[in-house]
């Protein structure tokens, strides 16, 4: 792209199919908003600005926006020319081209895009279109063509003759177009349709009829178009995400045993002979170096693990995962759980806010909360920091080499000192200091002969 390009993201539209509270373009697909994952891939171009149509639901999907973003607020939803029109105050003097997308139409490519431009500079377009041929084209726009195959304008179906609605090919939503020649003909639109709407389409003809060449790119992908209107569709989009994204994983080096049941978001990064087992979920801005496992049914977002991870069976969110440990099966890494190299965490082990130095374990059933755990701590089955006191959370710090015996509750704030000893089952209140043994129970006491007694009692009563 020589010249300047503003992206304008039409996402004000109701979704009254999608049967939801929840404005369209916020619902999901690998954890991230349908409008989410249209950013993302314009993040992936060099663009002057992106304005996003807000109107149904705005407030919520004004919030979801990332920055770098500009909410134009369409009060009424009057129709798609209506919806880019709204930028016409935000574009004056701008000579350059807008990029118009759909916020409900995620799996459409960065590539797709790029081959977009690279026929609009070549035809020296005013417009360039995306435009599939379907084998069932109901609902969409048809595209209308001349005698020399030169596109003369768009018909929506509700508007479309019976001869006009047996064209298959159709329009799908995606347009590059030089701003001046577009915002001239969106002011020059009126709603007399069937549907009593301002159409973007109609602009497109009114480009066509004053003489300016529009171009139309025709993907060999419609699934690249396609719009979430109903869940069902969500559904459908969210299956073929998941194989699309498995290709191109794959491609890169990834095992993934199952990409049907597999789902990785379109922010995830994973390195070489990473393997994914059946129901691996990873979300958000999770990374996963090289030749890690993650284990079958294990779900990560926004985790960051290094290489030789395993990972078994288990639930980590904004979490970090030092080279070569092993967690889980059915772990539990929460907020702020920091682990070094060669950690081991075993099953039923939660960690929330804590750092776990290098080569500590916790093989069975602990909770760490609000912890520093050094180097090698052996952490027992069953050991409890005791971080919250019904009002506020306190630190646990347990130094190198500190040994916590099973059953052990570590009282917050506490803490035990470099190779410090605490005998199982005790309840630790104070201090330890560093190489000390603490033991925080009662003393055992044997009372020999107590259950003959006993029974003899009760054969008296
Ligand atoms: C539109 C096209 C149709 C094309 C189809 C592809 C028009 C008139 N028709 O139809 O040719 O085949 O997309 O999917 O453009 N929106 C607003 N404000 C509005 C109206 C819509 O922001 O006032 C947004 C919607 O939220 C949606 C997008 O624009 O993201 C498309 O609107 P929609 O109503 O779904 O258009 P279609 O009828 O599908
Ligand atoms: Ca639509």
């Amino acid at each position: 792209m020589s010249q300047a390009l503003v992206a304008v993201v039409m996402a004000a539209g109701k979704g009254t199919r999608m049967k939801s509270d929840r404005p369209k373009v916020l619902h999901e697909i690998a954890g991230e908003s349908l409008l989410g994952h249209v950013l993302h891939t314009l993040g992936e171009l060099p663009l002057a600005g992106i304005h996003v149509i807000v109107g149904h639901g705005a407030d919520q999907v004004r919030a979801a926006l990332p920055t770098g973003t500009q909410a134009v607020e369409q009060r009424e939803q009057l129709g798609t020319g209506h919806a880019v029109d709204q930028v016409t105050p935000h574009l004056t003097g701008y000579e350059g081209d807008v990029l118009i997308l759909s916020g409900d139409v995620p799996l459409l490519s960065v590539e797709t895009l790029a081959a977009m431009q690279a026929l609009h500079q070549r035809e020296g377009a005013a417009v360039t279109m995306l435009a599939a041929e379907l084998a069932d084209p109901t609902g969409y726009g048809r595209v209308l063509r001349d005698g020399e195959g030169r596109v003369q304008g768009i018909v929506e179906q509700k508007d479309a003759s019976p001869a006009q609605l047996a064209v298959r090919e159709v329009n799908l939503g995606t347009y590059l177009a030089r701003w001046p020649v577009l915002r001239e003909a969106l002011a020059t639109l009126t709603p007399n349709n069937a549907q009593g709407e301002y159409y973007l389409t109609d602009a497109i003809a009114r480009v066509a009829q004053a003489g300016h060449p529009v171009a139309c790119h025709v993907t060999a992908d419609p699934l690249e178009g396609e719009g979430v209107n109903t869940r069902a569709q969500l559904a459908r989009l969210q299956a073929a995400y998941q194989v699309r994204t498995a290709e191109r994983w794959t491609a890169a080096g990834v095992t993934i045993v199952s990409p049907t049941t597999t789902i990785v978001g379109p922010r995830v990064v994973l390195g070489r002979d990473t393997v994914l087992e059946p129901g691996a979920i990873l979300l958000g801005g999770t990374v996963v170096g090289e030749r890690c496992l993650i284990g079958a049914y294990s779900q990560l977002r926004n985790v960051r693990c290094g290489d030789d991870v395993e990972i078994l069976c288990s639930y980590l969110t904004d979490a970090a995962v030092g080279d070569g440990s092993v967690i889980g099966p059915y772990a539990h890494l929460r907020q702020g759980a920091t682990l070094g190299r060669k950690v081991r965490l075993g099953n039923f082990v939660e960690v929330k806010k804590s750092t776990l130095g290098d080569g500590a374990k916790a093989a069975h059933l602990a909770y760490l909360g609000d912890a520093s755990v050094g180097r090698e701590v052996n952490i027992g089955c069953g050991v409890i920091t005791v971080n919250y006191d019904g009002k506020k959370k306190s630190q646990t710090i347990i130094e190198d080499r500190a040994f916590v015996g099973s059953n052990s509750n570590l009282v917050a704030p506490v803490t035990v000192g470099e190779e410090g000893y605490v005998a199982a089952g005790s309840t630790i209140t104070a201090d330890v200091p560093a190489g000390a043994l603490a033991v925080g129970r009662g003393r055992q006491v044997n009372k020999d002969g107590w259950v003959a007694k006993r029974r003899q009692a009760a054969s008296q009563a």
